[in-house]
């Protein structure tokens, strides 16, 4: 651990060149090589002494949806690594509405080293991808966020009290998005007792379910989809939830949203269903309280005080871990940048 990481050494974790698109695209180790690569990077920046791996490497950033974590993580792991980063979105360039997936991916790989892509369709991304001689990164999609799974996972292993147990975890709310895949199939591969709890019209849908559990039978993970939150809460050292409204999804879905995933919110009684030692994760950002304009809007709508789907008391108590979450979102996209490039 304390002799110098070089690029001879993250190249023999054999991840350069690879698309990062989608948790199912890789073996647990090679998911673990990612986090390794991860703890050994936060660490060498913390003592002072990270080394420079991408110099001279350009990232070009699209995204179709607005980051603040995502966009900060590619930027500031770039800039560390001695890399540059160029954002493009779909108003300031041609992305999008005048140039196909295939034509970005083909113009954009003859001038950078790798491509980041946040917006709303994998098939996008996969395009990109099928189309680019670089490696091509996932920053969330209506159906991904795998950046963030190894965020989470790096800060589970952290905050984990006994490492040598079984990792296990829920996760609270709409299992339809983005985070309820990717905790499901993440949480297959990794070998983690993994339990969705949500009304099961907000379940995954049954070709992720059954990807699930294929990848269960290679790795050992339990897997559990539940409505019953006694059920699904019991004995999981860490307990997710996200937005119950995504981006991109109408304003007129809050109330029947609220109608299905108001049980399910993260409060003091759940994350007590849990055990004393539980943690609360959330990918944020969050509605906790009304100090965004529309966590305000949405509180007095629907007369909802004190947060949406993380109680105001729980977010600021110290079982809430998602702020690490948040640093860790730098910490593993450098090594996914690192890996791939360097
Ligand atoms: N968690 C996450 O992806 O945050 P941003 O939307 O701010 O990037
Ligand atoms: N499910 C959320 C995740 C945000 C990081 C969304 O897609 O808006």
């Amino acid at each position: 651990m304390n002799d110098k990481l070089t690029a001879d050494h993250v190249r023999s974790l054999g991840l350069t060149g690879r698309d990062f698109l989608r948790e199912l695209d890789f073996t647990a180790a090679e998911l673990n090589s990612f986090l390794d690569l991860a703890a050994r990077l936060k660490q060498s920046r913390k003592d002072g002494h990270e080394p420079e791996l991408l110099s001279r490497k350009n990232l070009a950033a699209i995204f179709e949806k607005t980051s603040t974590r995502t966009r900060i993580s590619f930027s500031v792991a770039m800039s560390d690594q001695g890399g540059s980063i160029t954002f493009l979105d779909g108003a300031s360039s041609q992305v999008g509405h005048k140039e196909s997936p295939a034509d970005t991916a083909r113009v954009l790989s003859r001038i950078f080293d790798a491509i980041e892509y946040r917006g709303s369709e994998q098939a996008v991304v996969a395009e990109l991808a099928k189309y680019s001689s670089v490696p091509v990164y996932n920053g969330l999609t209506d159906q991904w966020h795998p950046t963030q799974m190894l965020a989470d996972f790096l800060t589970m292993r952290e905050h984990q009290v006994d490492p040598q147990e079984a990792l296990s975890y829920c996760y609270l709310g709409d299992a339809r998005s983005n985070m309820g895949n990717s905790l499901l199939i993440m949480g297959a591969i990794m070998g983690a007792d993994t339990r969705i709890v949500a009304p099961k019209a907000l379940w995954p849908g049954q070709t992720v379910i059954d990807q699930a559990h294929a990848r269960a039978q290679e790795s050992g993970a339990k897997i559990t989809l539940t409505e019953d939150i006694a059920e699904g809460v019991s004995g999981a050292e860490f307990v997710h939830t996200d937005v119950w409204v995504s981006m991109g999804e109408p304003k007129e879905v809050w109330q029947e949203r609220i109608e299905l995933l108001q049980p399910y919110q993260v409060n003091q009684a759940v994350l007590e269903l849990a055990g004393s030692n539980a943690k609360a994760m959330h990918c944020l950002p969050a509605y906790h309280d009304t100090k965004t304009v529309l966590g305000a809007q949405i509180a007095q709508d629907f007369n909802l005080q004190g947060g949406i789907e993380i109680t105001h008391e729980v977010f600021e108590s110290s079982a809430n871990i998602s702020f690490d979450q948040a640093e860790n979102r730098m910490h593993t996209i450098k090594s996914i940048l690192v890996a791939t490039l360097a």
